[in-house]
């Protein structure tokens, strides 16, 4: 499929996936929801791809939300499915099986802000803006937003994004755990490439298991979740991969 509203650039078994539509702040309208669909479930059962980064074109903006041109012309027949469409795309990224980081270089508001929050991890400019303003026009988060903040951040934070509607900074961002890291915004290509450098020099088995360990787990009990967890353990433990590391570690000891 040829991408019109999408880039994706692939570079030492990262992939860089970059919406682009900059003179409109990158907003989701209904063929860039196709095509991000479409790129992810290609990057899920691509086994040259290891780990996804996923930013906006230009310096303004990750993504300024869902298109609103669109959005106006919803009616209660077609808001539904479109939610469903919207959810469909952030859970397959929330469940790609390879790391996906956000590098959010600008406005990620609306949709923008549930597609950073569908990602495994968050990295940002220091002048990144956050911000869930759906209230604003009068309608609520519709891509799976309401839940996944209510999640990372807590019930409490989720509740003052959702029902303010303001903009938030990059840093209070991150300081309620929505962003891991923050940058410069001239370092934050190069922060984020060597944040994706180390987790790719970790098992590539191991960090396929941590994923689901912990996707699995966000939606069931504590006890549920930590059976998961020892069966994923366990076949971690079948691994060529863990036995070369264990025994380079125990080689190493030795020599000292
Ligand atoms: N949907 C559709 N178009 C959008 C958009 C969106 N979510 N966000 C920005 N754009 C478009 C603007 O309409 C404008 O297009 P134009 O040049 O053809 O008029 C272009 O992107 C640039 O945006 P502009 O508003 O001129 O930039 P700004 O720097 O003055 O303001 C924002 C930036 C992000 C504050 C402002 O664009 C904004 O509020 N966008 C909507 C954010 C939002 O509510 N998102 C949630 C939707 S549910």
């Amino acid at each position: 499929m040829a991408y019109e509203n999408i880039l994706r650039e692939d570079r030492e078994g990262v992939a860089f996936v970059t919406v682009n539509r900059p003179d409109k702040l990158n907003a989701l309208n209904n063929s860039t929801i196709g095509e991000l669909q479409h790129c992810f479930d290609a990057l899920t059962l691509d086994e040259s791809v290891r780990a996804v980064i996923l930013t906006g074109s230009g310096e303004k903006a990750f993504v300024a939300g869902a298109d609103i041109s669109e959005l106006a012309e919803q009616t209660a027949i077609t808001a539904r499915p479109l939610a469903l469409r919207g959810q469909r795309l952030m859970n397959t990224v929330e469940g790609c099986t390879k790391p996906v980081v956000a590098a959010v270089n600008g406005y990620a508001l609306g949709g923008g802000c549930e597609l950073a929050l569908a990602c495994h991890i968050r990295t940002a400019s220091d002048n990144a803006q956050f911000g869930l303003p759906e209230v604003t026009l009068g309608i609520i988060p519709g891509y799976g937003g309401t839940q996944r903040l209510a999640r990372i951040a807590g019930p409490g934070v989720a509740r003052e994004w959702v029902l303010t509607g303001e903009m938030i900074g990059a840093e209070e961002a991150w300081r309620v755990g929505v962003v891991n890291r923050l940058f410069a915004p001239e370092e934050l290509k190069e922060g984020t490439w060597k944040l994706a450098e180390t987790i790719l020099s970790r098992g590539p088995i191991a960090l396929r298991l941590a994923l689901e360990t912990i996707r699995r787990g966000l939606n069931m009990s504590q006890q549920e979740g930590e059976i998961i967890e020892s069966d994923m353990f366990g076949l971690a433990s079948t691994t060529d991969d863990m036995r070369q590391r264990m025994q380079a570690f125990l080689d190493k000891a030795k020599k000292k």
